[in-house]
């Protein structure tokens, strides 16, 4: 872009109120470079942005329903912010439009997702990189993310690191896919820590949940095995801890909390999501590794739903949650944010297609639903009747 051009950008920048209803601010119009403190929670400064993306996932979804009251409750979810997932090199593009409309006082929320051989431990979000292309994805998916967040220093960045990944080879080390995954995984996560390691991005190493890094004998395996890549990574300045509860069902602080009463309940004391930012956190801390958290309450309105904790795909019955905040009365939490998109699917319930895990067929599981991150009309309209709070 001409530098008269910028100028007048940013002019008509300034003029623009910071408000929701103003017409949204293109990022060239931000006029100074955007630095994120990570030992502070950026989150109270800025709002996480509702991507273009997602917004029109809903707005197709609004334009299917007839309901007028319904529609009415549906469109209002375009305006939450929520994480765009870039999960292959081809969806890298996907950046470029939700960064035009990003208004100077919002962070963007991104998902880095496309390890070699990635969902190690289940079928449904296998991705494009077989387990040996770990150059593929430093120099054709971490690489070209770098470029575009380096060419946009004006504006905030939060990245979600990897769903998935450092917890698979905690507990689903014996697994063979995981078995030949793990280099891959481990250097990876370190490459993408250490390459978007940039003053404008501020990262959240995903750690599973409290249903499984939860239990007794995985809280310290599981700190050290995030503690070994950060430090492999060289302890990147900008991590500032971790992203709990992504694409998960569990509750911030249901007490009892929803599995107390099954019968190896007595192993894991991380019954909600608050139990286990604070005692996940402490065995962070201890080995070394930043302990703030960002939480999924995307989904989980609904608790009771789910026949086993370990249950993860298209849980029928559930509702939106509480929406992003850095509101969250717990110092270790940063924010509420809505990591995976509601509407877009965990997994097919095809038994016939190459992606079908059996997750997705039993009987908790909404059917029928499409491959995974695609939209599922039905299940979007169910979250949306059971939001709480309500739309
Ligand atoms: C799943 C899919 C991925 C999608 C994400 C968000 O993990 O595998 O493709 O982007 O969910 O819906």
């Amino acid at each position: 872009m001409k530098a008269e051009i910028a100028a007048v950008l940013l002019a008509a920048g300034a003029l623009a109120a910071p408000s929701d209803k103003a017409p949204r601010k293109a990022a060239a119009a931000c006029s100074s470079a955007v630095t994120l403190d990570a030992s502070t929670n950026v989150f109270s400064k800025y709002k996480l942005h509702a991507n273009s993306f997602y917004r029109k996932e809903v707005e197709a979804a609004v334009a299917a329903i007839s309901d007028s009251s319904l529609k009415a409750s549906a469109s209002k979810v375009a305006d939450v912010g929520s994480f765009l997932w870039l999960d292959t090199i081809a969806n890298i593009a996907k950046f470029d439009e939700a960064v035009a409309d990003l208004p100077c006082e919002n962070i963007l929320g991104l998902v880095i997702y496309d390890l070699p051989g990635r969902d190690c431990a289940a079928k449904a979000s296998n991705g494009e990189l077989k387990y040996n292309e770990i150059s593929k994805y430093k120099s054709s998916y971490i690489d070209p993310i770098v470029a575009k967040l380096k060419a946009n220093p004006n504006s905030a960045f939060a990245l979600i690191i990897e769903p998935d990944s450092l917890p698979n080879l905690v507990t689903n080390a014996d697994l063979q896919t995981c078995k030949d995954s793990k280099s891959a995984y481990e250097e990876g996560v370190a490459y993408a820590l250490k390459s978007l390691n940039l003053p404008n991005v501020v990262m959240y190493i995903d750690a599973g949940h409290g249903g499984w890094l939860g239990w007794d004998a995985n809280l310290k395996p599981g700190a050290e095995q995030l503690a070994k890549v950060y430090k492999n990574a060289g302890s990147p300045k900008q991590v500032r801890g971790i992203a709990t509860n992504i694409a998960g069902w569990n509750a911030w602080d249901l007490s009892p909390g929803e599995f107390s009463t099954a019968s190896d309940a007595k192993y894991n004391a991380c019954q909600n999501e608050k139990l286990y930012i604070q005692k996940f956190g402490a065995a962070l801390k201890t080995a070394g590794h930043p302990n703030h958290a960002i939480v999924d309450t995307g989904r989980n309105a609904v608790t009771g739903l789910r026949e086993e904790w370990g249950n993860w795909c298209n849980v029928d019955g559930a509702g939106f949650g509480v929406r992003p905040t850095s509101s969250t009365g717990e110092e270790l939490a940063d924010a509420f944010v809505w990591g995976k998109p509601g509407g877009e699917s965990d997994g097919t319930s095809d038994t016939g297609a190459t992606r079908y895990d059996s997750f997705c067929g039993k009987s908790d599981a909404y059917k029928p639903s499409p491959e995974a991150g695609e939209w599922n009309q039905a299940y979007f309209e169910m979250l949306l009747k059971n939001a709480k709070p309500a739309f």
